[in-house]
């Protein structure tokens, strides 16, 4: 791992680096990775609106999570823009093991409050290793406009790793977010071992 590796794990704190394999794997075949990124835009935006038709009363993250809804429907837009371009067709959402793994660890009986730092430290970690595969794709895959693609979201996507945590703050306190973050940083590590390294999936 070079040096900015390091870094990068630093800032999002992940516990397991992605199996170097996997950008070579997902460029076999440019429909499948792209059509599973759709998604991951989509299920993006969706759980913001989701989250804001949950929490209406917490207006600053309503405020700050109806420009992400955007945002992030954008990243839809450019994803379908970019199979275009390549004459490649959008094909049909699959099974998310990765997120599902992620829900069901999520504790869903605490009070509402609580209900509401969980949603969003899943968020957080759904973001964090959305940039470091994204990262991964904008050093090292073949195509040069690929390459820039995938930077911009990363750069995206860290930014709303970052909002999502800060959020989670605002409505806990830093002691309990941060020590409920290293559980889902553990969890997300083991879990990430058990799933089947596959190109044609993000996560
Ligand atoms: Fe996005
Ligand atoms: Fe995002």
């Amino acid at each position: 791992m070079d040096e900015i590796d390091e870094a990068h794990k630093r800032v999002l704190g992940l516990q397991l680096p992605t199996d170097p394999r996997w950008v070579n794997m997902a460029e076999m075949d440019l429909t499948e990775i792209l059509t599973d990124h759709a998604y991951c835009e989509q299920k993006a935006a969706t759980s913001c609106i989701t989250i804001i038709q949950q929490y209406p009363e917490k207006l600053e993250m309503v405020e700050e999570l109806a420009p992400i809804v955007t945002e992030e429907w954008g990243h839809f837009r450019l994803v379908l823009a970019e199979m275009k371009k390549r004459n490649l067709t959008l094909g049909r959402q699959r099974k998310d093991e990765y997120v599902n793994a992620l829900m069901k660890f999520q504790k869903k009986d605490g009070a509402w409050e609580d209900r509401l730092v969980e949603k969003l430290l899943v968020f957080a970690l759904i973001e964090a290793r959305s940039c470091e595969r994204f990262r991964l794709l904008s050093l090292h895959i073949s195509d040069d406009e690929l390459k820039d693609f995938y930077y911009k979201f990363m750069v995206a996507e860290a930014a709303h790793y970052k909002m999502f945590i800060r959020l989670a703050k605002k409505y806990s306190s830093e002691e309990k977010v941060n020590k409920r973050w290293k559980e889902y940083l553990d969890f997300e590590a083991e879990m990430l071992k058990t799933l089947e390294v596959r190109g044609d999936r993000m996560h």
